[in-house]
């Protein structure tokens, strides 16, 4: 896979325990492996895609929560999507909101030939604006685009998400560079995780898988 962040600043993990953790976590279908190819050959960079450690705790989530209806915040290529659909029950629902016109394209092509496609609902254009246009209640919430702005983003999600809902949230540790924040996105980011820390209304842990994934749930 071809990554454009580089090497990490601070090594969250051993590459070696990353890549026993993947090999040792369930396999993604072959229509996911068949859509990780696709983006690489179409796309310079797909290293944004979650992969399969990631994708496979969403789709744990979604079934241990029993989670029927999903909001995801920056779709990419469709890849956790998928996972995430392929996770719900046969009603269920994950609304995904992209402003790229070209992951918008691809993704719509992978849903469409995806099984699962009919659970996905995808919004185009800035989810700084088409969240504020939702007003269902969500199970759960993906929160992995527009890292900038992930603490506007959890103040619009918390009132769209049930008592005892989930907040899921990628890329908490920014390789690592939230420990001594010097750009924009690494000190949006953890600010983003002292707010969440210090917010009576959730309680959350942060683990250190992949680039770190917060999972706080609302009280
Ligand atoms: C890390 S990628 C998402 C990866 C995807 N969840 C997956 O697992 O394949 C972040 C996505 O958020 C989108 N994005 C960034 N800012 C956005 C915004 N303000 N509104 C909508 N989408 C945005 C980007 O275009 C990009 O496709």
């Amino acid at each position: 896979m071809k990554k454009h962040r580089g090497k990490p600043i601070v090594p969250i993990t051993d590459t070696r325990i990353d890549n026993y953790s993947e090999e040792h976590t369930t396999p993604e279908s072959e229509e996911i492996k068949d859509l990780i190819r696709s983006s690489d050959e179409e796309l310079e960079y797909i290293d944004m895609l979650s992969g399969r450690v990631v994708g496979q705790l969403l789709k744990i989530l979604v079934k241990i929560s029993g989670a029927k209806r999903i909001l995801e915040i920056g779709t990419f290529t469709g890849y956790s999507a998928i996972m995430m659909a392929e996770a719900l029950p046969e009603d269920g629902t994950v609304v995904t909101l992209e402003m790229n016109l070209r992951y918008q394209n691809i993704a719509r092509k992978h849903f469409e030939d995806s099984r699962v496609g009919h659970k996905i609902q995808l919004i185009p254009g800035n989810a700084q604006d088409s969240i504020k246009s939702l007003n269902e209640e969500f199970d759960l919430v993906y929160l992995d685009g527009d890292k900038l702005r992930y603490s506007f983003y959890f103040e619009q999600a918390l009132p769209l998400l049930r008592k005892g809902g989930l907040i899921v949230a990628d890329n908490v540790l920014w390789d690592g560079t939230v420990l001594e924040p010097e750009d924009n996105k690494a000190k949006a980011i953890a600010d983003f995780n002292r707010k969440v820390a210090e917010d009576k209304r959730v309680e959350q842990v942060l683990l250190p898988v992949r680039d770190g994934v917060n999972i706080i749930r609302k009280l």
